[in-house]
């Protein structure tokens, strides 16, 4: 039984090299650019950007301005969620695709009170969510559609393809005329193996990076050296939040300084500005 499951995850190792391969070699092809007023609204984080929110660990956001309008992430507890989103003043319904990052309880919490108002939504997750959460989407009246290797979603959109980590996970990431933007939920694979992957997805410099990094337990020194590794992918631009640790947010402010970009909730960014 160990044999044949520690067969099964080489193969799925195997499968997943295969994949970004094939992505490789096709990504000539891939060079549609997002449109200019692309931008995120921070929804749920552990931070609060806009008076009259609510701040609560977890993650969520919505990318309006594209060719799809998408959920990313969908925070912890449901009434926050809409609290939130009523307060911002945000339609999210609109969204006509959600992606999730992992299978995590505050990345997935408002998912289930989302798809009751909506049916019929694309949920893109990591190949190897569990079976459970795929019932749940289906119950709701909806499609789950599981993402191994990279993939374009809409015009200038992309998902990274599962990355192994504590928990695995995708991140997605933007094509902009000044380089890609990746966006993280928690980056459990590791920020720097997430960056570098994106960048060579696109075979472009990473310009911007932002949201969860997992870096609790990070010294100063380990957070200088994923700055360091995040300047020779190109990054300029840098917002840290979520599960990122606060002193640790605070080293990416001091270090990024203009060019931090806030985060928190009702934190609007324009991706290509
Ligand atoms: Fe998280
Ligand atoms: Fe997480």
């Amino acid at each position: 039984m160990k044999l044949r499951s520690r067969g099964n995850m080489r193969l799925n190792h195997w499968l997943l090299g295969v994949g970004f391969l094939l992505w490789m070699f096709s990504s000539a092809a891939h060079t549609s650019v997002l449109p200019e007023n692309a931008k995120v609204t921070i929804l749920y984080d552990n931070y609060v950007h806009t008076q009259g929110t609510k701040a609560d660990w977890g993650f969520s956001c919505l990318i309006e301005g594209t060719e799809k309008t998408i959920l990313f992430d969908a925070g912890t507890r449901p009434e926050i969620f809409w609290h939130n989103i009523q307060t911002l003043g945000v339609d999210v319904t609109k969204a006509d695709v959600v992606v999730i990052s992992h299978e995590h309880g505050d990345h997935t919490g408002g998912l289930w009170t989302f798809l009751e108002k909506k049916k019929n939504v694309s949920v893109y997750v990591p190949v190897s969510f569990s079976k459970e959460f795929e019932q749940k989407v289906k119950a709701a009246g909806s499609q789950i559609i599981r993402i191994t290797a990279p993939q374009e979603i809409c015009s200038g959109i992309y998902l990274t393809g599962e990355l192994k980590g504590r928990a695995n996970e995708q991140a997605l990431i933007f094509a902009t005329s000044r380089g890609t933007a990746v966006l993280t939920g928690c980056a459990h694979p590791g920020i720097v193996k997430i960056v570098e992957r994106s960048k060579a997805i696109l075979n472009q410099d990473v310009y911007f990076v932002f949201g969860g990094f997992h870096l609790m337990e990070h010294s100063q020194a380990q957070v200088n050296q994923i700055i360091e590794a995040f300047q020779e992918s190109g990054v300029v631009k840098c917002g840290a939040t979520h599960c990122t640790g606060e002193q640790q947010i605070e080293w990416f402010k001091q270090a990024y300084g203009e060019n931090y970009v806030p985060m928190g909730v009702g934190s609007v960014i324009e991706i290509t500005k």
